[in-house]
């Protein structure tokens, strides 16, 4: 007898940005740069900076309510909750545990997952997995990060890059015939890169947090190919071509990186969901708050299929196809 396989599908997604706006003019007053040089290389134009009593979990939090609140579900209906994070509030417990304790949810597990900026794709594929492994029903998923905490603000060369803010995700398993949801997804990490972008602190090696270092030219050179090796295989594991695609929902690094990946792709730009200009990179948050906004607006429908995208320090690489 056949049975009808469990499906991982969107219920909704939310997201939250702190209020304080940083242009690239007033980062012109402390560093040595111009919005020019921003605007051209990467594409920027302002980030998002979280206020000094803000923290990750208060952001995580703020993306979970208006997700709970867009599935029209309660904060107990939740029995999973996975946050992708390289800037936790503490070095335990989890941020996904103070999340919970927010929330108000007293069953069910929660747990934080560190891929840096791939951290939300490895967060919805291990959700994902849990779903159909029969081991939860409804999970949030969430990329929240406070980098600007990991940012020496004196560095140029990656004090424009960064910024903070989060975004979430609610899947819920529903046995259908129909292939919604989740479809597949490929997951990627070759530690041997890990000093071409890392942050010079930690638990164990120094006893601080440090800052992030980066040898921006390298990350950009494999950056393209690694994003474009794992969007091909989850193609190839579906079973679809490029053009099916709806809408491309790429890692938020920088424009020319998203635009590189488009063109080797094939990818039109207007089927590409771009928020860096305002967004900046808020690592593990930058494909949920992409999302979040582009359902938000009305562009990403029911029944759309949707590739998601990311690659970070690690490094880390991934990519997943969702029928919305
Ligand atoms: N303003 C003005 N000049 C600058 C700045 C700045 N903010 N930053 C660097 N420069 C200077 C450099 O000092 C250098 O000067 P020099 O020629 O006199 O030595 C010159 O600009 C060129 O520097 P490059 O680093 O070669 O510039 P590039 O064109 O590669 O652009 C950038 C730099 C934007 C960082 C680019 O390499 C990039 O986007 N790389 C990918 C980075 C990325 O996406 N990181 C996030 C990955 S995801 C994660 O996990 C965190």
């Amino acid at each position: 007898m056949n049975s009808i396989p469990v499906r991982s599908v969107v219920l909704s997604v939310g997201a939250y940005l702190p209020d304080n706006i940083v242009t690239n003019e007033e980062l012109s007053k402390k560093v040595d740069t111009t919005n020019e040089w921003i605007v051209q290389r990467t594409g920027i134009y302002e980030r998002r900076i979280a206020k000094k009593n803000e923290y990750t979990s208060d952001l995580a939090f703020n993306a979970a309510k208006e997700a709970l609140k867009n599935a029209n579900l309660q904060a107990k209906d939740i029995d999973l909750i996975i946050l992708a994070t390289t800037t936790p509030d503490f070095t335990f417990p989890s941020t996904a545990a103070l999340v919970q304790q927010k929330l108000g949810i007293h069953h069910g597990a929660a747990f934080d997952i560190q891929a840096v900026c791939s951290g939300f794709v490895f967060a919805l594929a291990t959700a994902d997995s849990y779903i159909k492994n029969n081991m939860a029903k409804r999970v949030l998923v969430i990329g929240a990060e406070t980098i600007s905490r990991i940012i020496d603000w004196s560095d140029r060369t990656t004090c424009v890059l960064f910024g903070d803010g989060a975004g979430a995700m609610i899947l819920e398993a529903q046995k259908s015939e129909e292939e919604i949801g989740v479809l597949c997804s490929s997951l990627r990490s070759d530690g041997d890169e890990w000093n071409k972008l890392y942050v010079d602190g930690g638990v164990s090696r120094t006893g601080t947090v440090g800052h992030v270092k980066m040898q921006g030219r390298e990350v950009f050179k494999h950056a393209v190919g690694m994003i474009s090796d794992v969007v091909i295989d989850v193609l190839e594991q579906g079973g679809y071509k490029t053009e099916e695609l709806d809408w491309f929902v790429p890692h938020q690094a920088n424009r020319r990186i998203i635009e590189a990946a488009g063109k080797k792709l094939n990818i039109p730009l207007k089927k590409t969901v771009i928020t860096v200009d305002r967004h900046a990179n808020t690592s593990a948050a930058s494909v949920p708050l992409a999302l979040s906004e582009a359902v938000g607006d009305g562009r990403i429908k029911k029944g759309e299929l949707v590739m998601i995208e990311a690659m970070g320090g690690g490094f880390t690489w991934g990519a997943s196809l969702i029928r919305w």
